[in-house]
């Protein structure tokens, strides 16, 4: 299978937080694949900025480990690695302070016409000092774009902050707002899944969908991220972004072009009619964990407490939501969310469960007759499998049971999916907005996690605790199996 590559036009990205994790885990090998793809153009360059004052030899040093340690061997062809160290550039810039601006200025002037896409790649409380400098040395060009990662906040309140901080120097059109689940294949295949397929959406609704259940496990713990993760926990970390996202494009309707703005509003529609979770409810409707020592694929892990070298902490690692959407489509089917840390396994996927037929016309010798169901999977092997009743082969009579139609993306295309941050990239520097936030779907989602995280404290509801390895706390279970319903993974 080969894939048209079309290549972007010519480009400056600007990576402040050059020195930093996200930078030489993901954005530059990201870049360096879309470099050996042929995407990038000659006139491409990367231009690393950090306080540190590394000069270009110190920053290509840092730039060699960071593929080293984070690209495939296989693909490190030194011609490849060659032209890609040719792109790069260096600026020791002081971004609260004036030092080093000039010179990041003059380094720019040289392709002034170019795409400039400014990547922060740093603390939040550095967006505003950084676009009051990039505004106040004359860096904005009608090409340029800013890229802000999360966390977008730490609230409501904290996000229309940050999000006015850059608002103040650059236009809507310009901020490029990254959920790298976005970015992913499968989650794309969504909505090539529902909309460009006859025989999905019209069965979409309550009258056909008896509740949908969206997964993101990982089985890795906070690792070094400790202090950040302390004072996040798992709603905001992921609950807020990634599974929203999910949600939304699991259950918005169709929009009316695949264009930045249709996609946007529909999925604001959705987050606009999520009921709100608030102190009378939460009890009821949101289990939160954190992780205690367990066994991790036969090996035995440390608890949080452990990991984050803290006595005691009320940090959740560990939620699940019963959460629902007021609209027509959606009325009383309960969309069952979960994330945590140190779980069985690293698993991330969409559940549709189809309610049971409407009249069976088989005698009891026939056997149960199961529920459709449709899972994505988002990771780590992405692919479908659609679940349907088939008759025993055989002669036996007519016995029925359920198979899973199955398909791996990897097994089917023979090639394993690009990096999220690969996709996302090209399209910031392409300039299309559509698998980006828009602000106002930020500041909405907000406005359905505050009630809950304020809920939380008011009722100082508890943390179950879980052994790593598990599926969490058992009040997760509980807490779908009160709707007579159970998880994936426990369903036969
Ligand atoms: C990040 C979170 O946004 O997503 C991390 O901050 C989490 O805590 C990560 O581990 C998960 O991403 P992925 O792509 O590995 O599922």
């Amino acid at each position: 299978m080969s894939s048209r590559t079309i290549q972007v036009s010519p480009f400056d990205l600007v990576v402040f937080g050059g020195t930093g994790d996200l930078a030489a885990r993901k954005l530059l090998p990201a870049m360096f694949q879309r470099d050996r793809a042929g995407q990038l153009p000659d006139e491409g360059r990367i231009i690393g900025v950090s306080r540190k004052p590394l000069g270009d030899e110190g920053y290509l040093a840092f730039v060699r480990k960071a593929l080293g340690d984070h690209v495939k061997p296989a693909d490190l062809e030194a011609e490849a690695v060659t032209r890609f160290l040719a792109r790069i550039h260096f600026c020791s810039v002081d971004v609260t302070g004036e030092a080093g601006w000039a010179e990041l200025a003059s380094l720019l002037s040289t392709g002034a016409e170019h795409v400039r896409a400014f990547y922060f790649a740093v603390t939040p409380d550095l967006f505003a000092p950084i676009s009051q400098r990039i505004k106040q040395f004359g860096l904005v060009t009608p090409q340029s774009r800013v890229v802000v990662e999360k966390p977008l906040g730490k609230d409501g309140e904290s996000a229309a902050e940050v999000n006015a901080a850059v608002a103040c120097v650059f236009e809507e059109s310009q901020v490029f707002r990254i959920d790298h689940y976005l970015g992913k294949e499968t989650v794309q295949n969504l909505m090539a899944l529902r909309f460009a397929n006859r025989m999905f959406e019209p069965l979409w609704n309550s009258t056909h969908i008896d509740h949908i259940q969206i997964t993101v496990a990982e089985d890795l713990g906070v690792g070094e991220r400790g202090g950040y993760y302390d004072t996040s926990g798992a709603v905001r970390d992921m609950v807020q972004n990634h599974i929203l996202q999910l949600l939304c494009l699991t259950a918005m309707e169709p929009p009316d072009a695949f264009e930045a703005d249709s996609v946007r509003d529909e999925k604001l529609k959705v987050l606009k009619a999520l009921k709100h979770i608030n102190d009378r409810n939460a009890e009821h409707t949101t289990v939160r964990g954190q992780y205690r020592s367990g066994s991790v694929a036969g090996q035995p892990t440390p608890g949080y407490l452990e990991d984050i070298r803290q006595e005691e902490s009320d940090t959740e690692t560990f939620v699940a939501i019963r959460a629902e959407i007021a609209n027509w489509r959606w009325a009383g089917v309960p969309f069952f969310l979960r994330t945590g840390k140190r779980l069985a396994a690293r698993t991330s996927e969409i559940v549709v469960n189809f309610r049971p037929i409407s009249h069976s016309i088989f005698d009891h010798t026939a056997g149960r007759i199961s529920q459709n169901r449709l899972v994505i999977r988002l990771q780590p092997d992405e692919g479908m499998t659609l679940e349907v009743m088939i008759k025993d082969p055989g002669p036996g009579g007519m016995r029925l049971r359920s198979i899973p139609l199955d398909m791996s993306f990897a097994e089917t295309f023979g090639v394993s999916n690009p990096d999220a941050y690969e996709r996302l990239l090209m399209d910031v520097i392409r300039g299309n907005q559509t698998l980006f936030m828009r602000h106002d779907e930020v500041a909405a989602a907000w406005r359905w996690v505050d009630p809950i995280l304020a809920a939380w404290s008011h009722n100082a509801q508890r943390v179950h605790h879980y052994a790593a390895g598990t599926w969490g706390p058992s009040a997760s279970v509980a807490l779908i199996e009160r709707d007579g319903r159970t998880w994936l993974e426990d369903a036969e």
